[in-house]
């Protein structure tokens, strides 16, 4: 029997989960839910990460272990998983014993290959992305690359993976599986990173303790991403179930986001290779989504929250929308208007309305019981085979949006089909072979395109078997099925609901745009005037100013505070030169902490107002003399 292993990202509990997580986990489950269609003995994992800096982080801020923290937080993903069908057939938590020793196992191996070292990482790193970055990775201003928010410097003993090690065999492995990495433009990405040279990674902290301890120094913590990777093996039995470990590594298909294709690209199959165990077939990663135009902001959120658009849309609507909406591979953004027009076009109206009046003719001409049909279905026949024959196509290279859109060739297929046929014609002139032929058909038609819909919608598909009056479920049949041919005549059809009623787009339109102004300056965390006291601003006068070479936005500059003489560097050089600061008056936070960019000293920092591309500096007359009190 063939298998397939897909899994999702294990997801950081230190958020609720929203619909960047929603989709990465309707993918794969729509991936799993095709395989067990066709007849592929199937594990579909997924699961939260739970270890780290951010995740313990987050917790102390809001009074909690991380472990309290993560009891918390995981029933959110398991809760929104349920509501949205996920079929998945194990889900892990990195805190799961077995985990935890699963890594601690896998960590000696690498270790006795030789591929582990104790050393020194002198560096930075960003808790949000879980990422060390070099000195020259960052942006000006020890910014992370990847998310733009301030990296913290680490200097700590710390254990290495040598992952430059590995280069060479990497880049024969990318060679010789052009697909394990998709979409193709993506494994280019990851080949010239990987040309560019790698250099070994750090896979243990010791200033903080939320994590699996490294066996035999219990002083360091693994890496919460050597930690999390593995879960792919841990889940599925390494050390503790065999066989279904043996069943099913390597994986199949491991569904993620692009924002951490390096971790999966380079650093998985590397620590693999190490470990001497076979490395996955697929990578697939997926683009971003913005949601009503904009990035995903916490207030941004609630428009969006999964839950919200489950009661409003339903959930396979909204499976539905996800899968279909975007190119699977490309960036989508997420509207409500984008949602509710296709919603109506192909789900109330081509889908629901097919159904409906496919069932009022059954019922109308045949009192609801399914025909005998005089012949095979023709041209509708080969049709359906075609679709069914390219849905398998797209579906194993991970094409979604193109497998549904094919599907719908089908749906309107069928509708063209009643057009033509005009059975109310066949029924005036009295031509009831003709007309049992063609209800079959339709009916007929409707059954195949629920089960080639019902990965994506599986309650829907089960809707439209029961109105068929199908008695089996959906969910277990086989592939066999989906030849024509398998509606059987006598049994009666259950006309039910409107499958999808149709919705107000208008009026849902107005409603969001509505919620979307209110939301404009979103309230902010409030102060005590005792918190602001803190923060001494006082006028400082420029006396010297100079670039610092290398830098286009960064000046240093020495000022005259009324108290003392002081050099601060100020980042308005895209605006002001030298010359234009010189003599100048401006407010200085004289308290704040020292701070080096660029390895230059500042004490303090200059305020400006800033917008879009543009900065001005407060203009203060002569008359104010250095060292004045702002308050
Ligand atoms: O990275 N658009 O967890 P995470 C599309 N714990 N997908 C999005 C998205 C968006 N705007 N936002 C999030 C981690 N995602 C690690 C993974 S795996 C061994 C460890 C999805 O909670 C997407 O799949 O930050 C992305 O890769 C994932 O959520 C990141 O989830
Ligand atoms: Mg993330």
């Amino acid at each position: 029997m063939k298998k397939f292993y897909v899994t999702t990202p294990i997801y950081y509990v230190n958020d609720v989960p929203h619909i960047g997580h929603a989709y990465t986990t309707v993918a794969a489950d729509v991936a799993a839910r095709y395989k067990r269609l066709c007849g592929f003995k199937t594990f579909f994992l997924t699961g939260t990460d739970e270890h780290g800096q951010k995740v313990e982080k987050a917790a102390h801020s809001q009074g909690m272990t991380p472990k309290e923290l993560a009891d918390k937080m995981v029933v959110r993903f398991q809760d929104l998983w349920r509501r949205l069908n996920i079929s998945c057939d194990h889900f892990v938590r990195t805190t799961d014993p077995y985990h935890e020793k699963a890594v601690q196992e896998l960590f000696k191996v690498i270790q006795e290959r030789g591929d582990i070292y104790l050393g020194e990482y002198e560096g930075w790193y960003c808790t949000p992305c879980e990422t060390f970055w070099s000195e020259g990775q960052q942006l000006e201003g020890n910014l992370c690359p990847d998310c733009r928010r301030p990296t913290e410097k680490l200097k700590e003993p710390s254990y290495f993976f040598r992952l430059s090690k590995y280069q060479e065999a990497l880049l024969r492995f990318y060679e010789e599986h052009p697909r394990f990495v998709l979409p193709e433009s993506r494994l280019n990405e990851i080949v010239s990173f990987v040309k560019m040279g790698l250099k070994d990674i750090s896979i243990s902290r010791t200033t903080f303790s939320w994590g699996i301890p490294v066996p035999g120094d219990p002083d360091h913590v693994i890496y919460v991403w050597f930690d999390a990777l593995f879960n792919y093996l841990s889940a599925l039995g390494y050390g503790w179930n065999p066989s279904r470990f043996e069943t099913f590594w390597p994986a199949d298909l491991h569904i993620i986001g692009k924002d951490i294709l390096r971790f999966h690209a380079v650093y998985w199959p590397a620590f693999l290779m190490s470990a001497g165990l076979p490395l996955p077939e697929r990578v697939f990663a997926h683009g971003w989504w913005t949601v009503e135009g904009q990035k995903m902001s916490k207030s941004l959120r609630n428009v969006v929250d999964p839950h919200r658009l489950i009661d409003e849309y339903g959930a396979d609507a909204l499976r539905y929308f996800l899968m279909r909406e975007v190119s699977f591979g490309l960036d989508g953004d997420f509207s409500h208007k984008a949602m509710a027009h296709r919603i109506n076009s192909d789900l109330a109206n081509d889908l629901g309305n097919l159904l409906y009046r496919s069932l009022t003719m059954a019922l109308k001409y045949f009192r609801g019981e399914v025909p005998v049909p005089m012949k095979r279905g023709g041209k509708l026949e080969d049709l359906a085979h075609d679709v069914v024959r390219d849905i398998e196509g797209f579906m194993n290279q991970e094409a979604f949006n193109r497998a549904l859109e094919r599907l719908w060739d089908l749906v309107k297929g069928v509708n063209k089909y009643i057009d033509t046929q005009a059975p109310w014609n066949l029924a005036k002139e009295k031509r009831q072979g003709e007309l049992a032929t063609v209800i079959y058909n339709i009916l007929e038609g409707l059954r195949v395109t629920a089960l080639l819909v019902s990965p994506f919608m599986p309650q829907k598909a089960q809707e439209i078997w029961d109105q068929l009056g199908i008695e089996a479920k959906v969910e277990g049949a086989s592939i066999d099925e989906l030849r024509w041919g398998g509606l059987e005549p006598g049994v009666r059809v259950r006309k039910g609901k409107p499958l999808f009623p149709r919705l107000d787009e208008g009026a849902i339109v107005e409603r969001v745009e509505k919620e979307l102004a209110d939301q404009e300056g979103p309230i902010e965390e409030e102060i005590t005037i005792d918190e602001f006291a803190k923060v001494r601003l006082v006028v400082a006068q420029v006396l010297r100013a100079e670039r610092i070479s290398g830098s286009r936005k960064l000046i240093k500059l020495l000022v005259d505070t009324g108290k003392d003489r002081r050099q601060v560097v100020a980042g308005v050089g895209e605006h002001y030169g030298p010359q234009d600061l010189v003599g100048r008056r401006v407010i200085l936070v004289a308290n704040l902490m020292p701070a080096k960019l660029m390895g230059v000293e500042s004490r303090g920092m200059i305020l400006a107002a800033v917008w879009g591309d543009g900065m001005a500096l407060p203009g203060l007359g002569e008359e104010v003399p250095p060292g004045a009190v702002v308050r």
